[in-house]
């Protein structure tokens, strides 16, 4: 299982590779109810407080668009993308369902940089910076992107936070057979330390889980004004 990478970059798998598992359970995704709701919704009365009608947001694996459609409204443009071209459709079709003029949802690998410079007030990024191949790349492109001043915010799963045979024996075994992604697997405090690394400045850093032990970290975290 990768490790949090520092020194040496992780060679970057095609979009199509890293794509694939996410294309076929996107679906059944969809479909699952969120495990812990007032978790959820504590992380979004969280964002929405950070938020305003002014600000351009981007945010990196939205998946199928739930939170960029909650979100949106509190925003004057949100631009939600995802690497998987199955969870962008699902999201769209939610979108004509519920249309929302700020939104619009694009595929997007978060490695690759192509969100432009300093162009974005505010970059969301859930539950996704565990499943990229290079942190340190991820974070880079995000940084990047948001303007001098920008907040990033990331809810992240700390994998090494949990009982040690989950990420190292079933979460191997579960990928071999197809049935779990690629992961990285770090604590809080390595993420925090990615994060200063690529020039960011931490201001919080929380946990909104309501069901015990909580390994998903919340960060606030700003790019330095100019
Ligand atoms: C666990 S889901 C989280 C989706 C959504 N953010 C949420 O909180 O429900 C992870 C998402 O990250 C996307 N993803 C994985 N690697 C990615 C990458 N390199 N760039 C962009 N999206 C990626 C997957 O396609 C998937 O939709």
């Amino acid at each position: 299982m990768p490790h949090l990478s520092v020194a040496a970059p992780v060679p970057a798998r095609p979009l199509a590779r890293k794509a694939r598992f996410w294309d076929r359970i996107a679906h059944r995704y969809a479909a699952d109810p969120i495990a812990d709701l007032p978790g959820y919704e504590a992380t979004l009365r969280r964002v929405q407080g950070l938020l305003s009608p002014d600000q351009a947001v981007l945010e990196i694996g939205c998946g199928t668009g739930s939170t960029a459609l909650r979100l949106a409204p509190h925003t004057r443009r949100l631009h939600a993308t995802d690497i998987s071209a199955e969870m962008i459709a699902i999201a769209r079709h939610k979108l004509a369902a519920q249309p929302l003029p700020m939104l619009g949802f694009a595929v997007a690998d978060a490695e690759v940089p192509d969100f432009g410079e300093a162009q974005w007030d505010t970059v969301l990024a859930f539950n996704l910076l565990h499943l990229v191949d290079d942190l340190d790349r991820a974070i880079g492109v995000a940084v990047r992107a948001l303007r001098p001043g920008g907040l990033f915010l990331s809810k992240t799963a700390c994998l090494s936070e949990m009982n040690p045979l989950v990420p190292w024996l079933a979460l191997p075994l579960m990928r071999a057979i197809g049935k779990a992604p690629q992961v990285l697997c770090f604590d809080a405090a390595h993420l925090q330390a990615a994060l200063v690394r690529q020039g960011l400045q931490i201001e919080a850093v929380e946990r909104h889980g309501t069901k015990g032990q909580d390994i998903r970290v919340f960060i606030v975290a700003r790019k330095p004004p100019a």
